[in-house]
């Protein structure tokens, strides 16, 4: 099924691979730290699994969707009625009742209607993306298809290390890019976060698949844990000495049987 909401690094382009690295492990548990727009799982369908990510209000809808959510009110894809939806999720947000229907009912509306898809928060907590300016929108009334996938999922919100694992799940860790050269973290996701991710995925014995921009220190971080290294190009492009070019996309496979492993690259065709 397709994602619910479009949400920043959506990995539904990667899903052809993905697939192919699942099928054989699909009575197994799936456990997704960053589950983000739900591509991935929602791509993959396992019986179970585990979907975590630290964005409270993206966890909040996702259980609002699992408890059956209807939208109660009558969107419009107009500036006014933009920042009057988006002052009363603020509002929402300051009075702590952000943990409802009406919340992730806004939290949809704003995710849908304001720039890019973005969800960002300024240092006091609002959410502060401007109106998007799109052409036209088809608003969802119900989530009625979602809510019965989403029953034999449990849905966490956290950080990724807080995940309480048996050690036998499959694991697919997609966390925000590492972005080389720049002191400047957009999405608080520190070199730090990287480098204790990667050691947390190292740690676990069951199959591990993480995916990241294919920066040098992080090809070598996940070389030095021992990782199978495969690199993909993006659908995204980038731009390189004036030119722009599909951006490079790291894919480290670890903790599967060597039978799997031996063809791998033949299974998934890269
Ligand atoms: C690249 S997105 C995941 C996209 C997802 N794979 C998809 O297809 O839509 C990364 C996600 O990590 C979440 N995140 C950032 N820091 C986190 C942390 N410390 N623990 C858990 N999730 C985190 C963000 O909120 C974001 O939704």
């Amino acid at each position: 099924m397709k994602p619910i909401i479009k949400w920043a690094g959506g990995k539904r382009w990667l899903l052809p691979i993905l697939e192919k690295i699942f099928e054989p492990h699909q009575g197994i548990k799936l456990v997704e730290p960053f589950i983000g727009g739900m591509a991935v799982a929602l791509g993959l369908n396992p019986e179970s699994a585990l979907l975590n990510d630290v964005n409270v209000h993206l966890i909040n809808f996702y259980k609002q969707v699992k408890k059956g959510l209807k939208i109660p009110y009558q969107f419009k894809n107009n500036a006014d009625f933009y920042y009057e939806m988006r002052d009363k999720f603020n509002t929402l947000i300051s009075n702590n009742k952000y943990r409802n229907a009406e919340a992730a009912s806004i939290f949809y509306f704003l995710i849908r209607t304001g720039y890019n898809g973005l969800c960002r928060f300024n240092s006091q907590g609002e959410f502060n993306v401007p109106f998007g300016q799109h052409r036209s929108i088809k608003y969802k009334t119900d989530f009625f298809e979602y809510k019965e996938i989403l029953k034999n999922w449990n849905l966490m919100q956290g950080d990724f290390q807080n995940l309480e694992l048996q050690g036998n799940e499959f694991l697919y860790a997609d966390p925000p890019y590492d972005v080389e050269f720049t002191e400047y973290y957009a999405k608080g996701f520190t070199w730090d976060d990287q480098l204790r991710l990667a050691k947390w995925l190292s740690e676990h014995k069951g199959p591990v698949v993480a995916s990241n921009q294919a920066t040098k220190r992080i090809l070598e971080l996940y070389q030095d844990l021992k990782f199978k290294i495969f690199i993909v190009s993006a659908p995204r492009k980038i731009a390189c000495n004036g030119d722009r070019q599909p951006a490079l996309e790291m894919l480290a496979l670890k903790g599967f049987k060597t039978n799997f492993m031996k063809d791998i690259r033949d299974k998934i065709k890269l």
